[in-house]
């Protein structure tokens, strides 16, 4: 597949092996990917200088930050995490200059649309291959009802023109699938309407975006309801920068944590993970398959709780993730998948229909990869099923990526169990959520259990 982005060059072969001996150690994971964009996003839209610590400096969140500036923002980088923005005030971003590229990241382009629904002011947004085949209507059709225009490609798709709403109109949405960023959009719209937005999920996705209205000011009420979660937020706030302590990424922490389940003799420390209620499905679901996983030091930090997590290696047993719990681990699949490649029985895990317009169809290719590998599994609609042995599968394939990091990392992951090494035909993207996953693996193994891939 082609690389088209500036900042993300030629393809990086990889392959992981099962080291010598145990993981072990305690580590610190990349900032949260989905606070990071927040972070800087509101920023821009305070009054005042944010300063943000702890920001994930992947490919991801530096497309947001440069969108910001294009937007007229002032973004600056201090140092490794640490940035400064001064922003502009609800309803004070400014035309771009240029076309906004928002990489591999449906999240920044999601929301960032909701921003620019509200401004009356014209941008076009791209992205890279992956970013163009997904689904943007999801958005573009609740943010026309604020008053924006969209014009896209067929089917709703990258890039796409977008005219902002003069004066836009508050709305009253019920989203039709359960999706953190669709909520977000509206909600980041809603702050430039004058009246209330109203949002209602049936099924809770992550609140971040709320969390990070309030810490700025925004008069944000949240009720459980009949219809499910109903979100209210008044619109045209003066939001007043406010520091952000970044945690790290639940989602990023996953893969070092899985791993150490799965090599014999690990025990590990992930430390400063964010354990939001609504990011920590994945923990309960390992906790099910009978995984030694211990969590301390819970704190508060910046608005969100955060924990120190320990897991120990041991045997794990099949697991049945009910579609409910979708939503508190949508991006944890692929390596929950290949945890229960390992474990005894067969795993089912239902409702995953979200999980095909993410950075790729996350059905298709999670079971691409445990194939390759020579685990069983089977697809039935929405639900995928994963026949454990109880033991890792045979390993030796090469797992095609199509350039979704999650696929990658997991993949390398399931080869640091399997007999045979595990390969996978681009890592780059990677650094699109967690630079910095193979160096953290090999100072867990004490060796280059995750090594260039020689060419064959
Ligand atoms: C995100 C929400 C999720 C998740 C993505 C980040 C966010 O997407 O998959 O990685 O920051 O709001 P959906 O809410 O669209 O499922």
């Amino acid at each position: 597949m082609g690389h088209d982005t500036a900042s993300i060059p030629s393809p990086r072969p990889l392959r992981s092996h099962r080291p010598s001996g145990g993981l072990s150690g305690r580590f610190a994971v990349a900032g949260d990917k989905s606070i990071s964009h927040r972070a800087l996003m509101f920023g821009a839209l305070a009054v005042g200088r944010t300063e943000i610590t702890g920001l994930l400096e992947g490919e991801d969140v530096l497309r947001t930050a440069a969108a910001m500036r294009a937007l007229g923002a002032t973004v600056e980088r201090l140092g490794e995490g640490h940035w400064i923005v001064a922003g502009r005030g609800v309803g004070g971003l400014v035309e771009p200059a240029d076309v906004l590229d928002m990489g591999n990241s449906g999240t920044a382009a999601r929301l960032i649309c909701g921003l620019l629904a509200g401004h009356p002011i014209f941008a076009v947004l791209t992205g890279d291959a992956s970013l163009r085949s997904r689904p943007m209507k999801r958005v573009m059709e609740p943010l026309a009802a604020f008053g924006a225009r969209f014009t896209g490609r067929a089917g709703g798709r990258l890039p796409l023109a977008v005219e902002g709403a003069a004066e836009p109109m508050p709305l009253d949405y019920t989203l039709p699938m359960a999706s953190a960023q669709v909520k977000s959009a509206v909600l980041l719209a809603g702050l430039c309407a004058r009246g209330t937005t109203r949002v209602v999920e049936p099924h809770a996705t992550r609140d971040h975006t709320e969390n990070m209205l309030r810490h700025f000011g925004a008069s944000v009420r949240v009720m459980v309801e009949g219809e499910g979660r109903v979100i209210e937020l008044d619109g045209q706030p003066e939001l007043t920068a406010a520091p952000i302590v970044v945690p790290g990424d639940p989602s990023s922490a996953a893969f070092p944590l899985v791993a150490a389940l799965l090599v014999p003799g690990s025990e590990l420390t992930v430390e400063n993970v964010g354990l939001n209620p609504l990011r920590t499905g994945l923990f309960t679901t390992l906790r099910e398959m009978g995984a030694h996983l211990s969590i301390g030091g819970e704190r508060i930090e910046g608005g969100e709780p955060v924990g120190d997590i320990t897991v120990r290696a041991g045997a794990l047993r099949a697991v049945d993730v009910p579609p409910s719990r979708v939503p508190s681990m949508v991006d944890e699949f692929p390596v929950l998948a290949a945890a229960a490649a390992c474990a005894a029985g067969v795993s089912r895990f239902r409702g995953l229909g979200e999980l095909r317009v993410k950075e790729s169809d996350r059905v298709a290719a999670t079971a691409a990869l445990l194939e390759a590998n020579g685990a069983t599994v089977s697809i039935e609609g929405d639900d995928l099923f994963v026949h454990g042995v109880g033991g890792p599968p045979a390993g030796g394939g090469m797992v095609v990526t199509h350039m979704d990091h999650r696929i990658a990392m997991s993949a390398l992951v399931l080869g640091l169990a399997t007999p045979q090494p595990v390969a996978v035909d681009d890592a780059s993207f990677i650094d699109t959520s967690f630079p910095g996953f193979a160096a953290l693996i090999n100072r867990a193994a004490g060796e280059e259990a995750v090594r260039d891939e020689a060419p064959r």
